[in-house]
């Protein structure tokens, strides 16, 4: 047999490979979606992980979610009741649970990032490093985040809280507080 024949068949193998991992991403969320993924949004799921999307709420095209199981931990995204996120959203978490309540508004481009990497050491490339230890995203219910917005990781941000478009939320927001600037500092509350 010659190479290309060989090469050919690699090829077949690593598209059925590839197919039948994409088979077992969405058996693992298909059924936790009750509420609506627009058509357009990208799902990326790797190993243990849980995508939950609760009744009335709905996630916009351009949105991609990004999740990979780590070492120890399962990666999830789970959105309560009638939450809505706009277009072109990036949530990514490898090990960690990025939490989003009820009732909230999520505008368009922001970036929700559970997860980081290790860059301590400057003989070793970063990629090469470690992940350090996942820390996860929690946001209560009827928040609004304006355009624009990056979370980081391990930040709490309280129910009713509004962020302001552009912000870098960099530390946990209290409840009703109003947020904006990177690093978001509060400037006002809700009454
Ligand atoms: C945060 C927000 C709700 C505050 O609105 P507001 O209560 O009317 O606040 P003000 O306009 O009176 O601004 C208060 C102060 O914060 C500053 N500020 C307001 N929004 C800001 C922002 N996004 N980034 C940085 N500073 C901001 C103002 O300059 C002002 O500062 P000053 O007191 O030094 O003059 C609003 O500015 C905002 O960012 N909305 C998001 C809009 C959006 O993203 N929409 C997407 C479609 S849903």
């Amino acid at each position: 047999m010659t190479t290309a024949p060989i090469g050919r068949l690699r090829s077949y193998a690593r598209l059925i490979r590839q197919g039948m991992q994409a088979l077992f991403s969405l058996l693992r969320w298909v059924g936790r979606v009750d509420g609506t993924l627009d058509w357009g949004v990208t799902v990326d799921l790797t190993g243990d992980c849980r995508l939950e999307i609760a009744e009335g709420s709905r996630v916009r095209r351009g949105t991609v979610i990004s999740l990979r199981h780590s070492a120890n931990e399962s990666a999830t995204l789970v959105v309560g009741r009638n939450t809505s996120i706009g277009q072109y959203n990036n949530f990514r978490s490898v090990g960690a649970a990025i939490e989003i309540g009820d009732d909230c508004l999520i505008s368009q481009f922001g970036s929700f990032i559970a997860t980081g990497h290790g860059y301590a050491r400057k003989d070793t490339l970063i990629g090469d490093q470690p992940i350090p230890e996942a820390k996860g995203i929690r946001i209560g219910s009827d928040v609004w985040i304006g355009t624009n917005v990056t979370i980081m990781p391990g930040v709490t941000i309280g129910d009713g809280a509004v962020v302001g478009a552009g912000s870098v939320v960099t530390k946990d927001v209290a409840p009703y507080a109003t947020v904006v600037g990177a690093p978001a500092r509060k400037v006002s509350e809700r009454t």
